[in-house]
């Protein structure tokens, strides 16, 4: 690391002043698919070009695009820290959160290609309509379905029994995942992998009594056996789900007529 010397006048002290890297702003351009029904007849691209720091996320550049050049771009955001999993969109082809992905991640030397998420109903810009999505996730039964009566204390698991369901508490509901699948591009009516993982979730869950109806549901025609193992979606997924994991330990469910 270079160092600037500096003596001071009244002693013979010497102080080493560490040289100050100061980041600098640089130019990126995004070209972003645009699409306003009010307007458009089909979705077409438009550049945009902002200044930006490395450690500056795609989500910050959309918000500077919108607030500096153009008010009309429309994206979904919420929490900007990777949790709410609104900002789900296609970056340089890749499903990705805007939040998570930073400029310095991004070969800035070429344009950066922004459009929304594929399989679901475009409705503005960056913004698809969830409604089949969660369609799809309600269909699983996406909560606890206890045994029993109503217990007077604290449903006891062992550590063991938590591992075994662990990973897929981790999803955020982003839609990354079924949205790279190339399944549910050609076919809607397929769950695709967030609903299963919603699924495996409680199906693995040594409290829950409810799997047999889960596992029915996604025995049927457009349930696991459609997934064609290509993992698009474990790739997809922000949160380092092991999608395809969990899909194949459904099927295995299935077959052996145990969980
Ligand atoms: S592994 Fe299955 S669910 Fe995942 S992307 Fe491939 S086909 Fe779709
Ligand atoms: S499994 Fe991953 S990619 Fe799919 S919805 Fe959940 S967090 Fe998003
Ligand atoms: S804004 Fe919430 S996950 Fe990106």
């Amino acid at each position: 690391m270079s160092v600037d010397t500096v003596t001071e006048p009244s002693s013979t002290a010497v102080v080493v002043v560490p040289e100050t890297v100061v980041p600098v702003a640089t130019d990126v351009t995004f070209r972003i698919r645009r699409y306003r029904p009010e307007y458009d007849q089909e979705p077409h691209w438009e550049d945009y070009t902002v200044a930006l720091y490395p450690t500056d996320r795609v989500l910050t550049a959309l918000e500077k695009i919108k607030s500096e050049l153009d008010g009309s771009l429309t994206f979904r955001r919420s929490c900007g820290h990777g949790i709410c999993g609104s900002d789900a969109m296609r970056i340089n082809g890749r499903n990705r959160l805007a939040c998570k992905t930073l400029v310095k991640d991004l070969d800035i030397s070429k344009v950066i290609t922004v459009e929304a998420i594929k399989g679901l109903p475009l409705e503005k810009d960056l913004v698809v309509d969830m409604e089949p999505f969660f369609a799809a996730y309600r269909q699983v039964l996406p909560f606890l379905i206890p045994e029993g009566h109503e217990p007077t204390k604290e449903r006891i698991q062992s550590a063991e029994d938590r591992a075994r369901f662990d990973d897929t508490t981790k999803c955020i509901l982003c839609a990354c995942c079924t949205t790279s699948c190339p399944v549910f591009w050609t076919d809607e009516a397929y769950f695709g992998p967030a609903a299963i993982v919603a699924a495996h979730r409680f199906i693995f869950d040594s409290r829950d009594a409810g799997s047999e109806a889960r596992l029915e549901v996604l025995n049927e025609k457009e349930g696991v056996w459609r997934c064609r193992t290509t993992f698009n979606c474990t790739d997809a997924c922000p949160r380092g789900i092991e999608v395809t994991k969990a899909i194949q330990e459904v099927k295995r469910a299935l077959i052996f007529k145990r969980v």
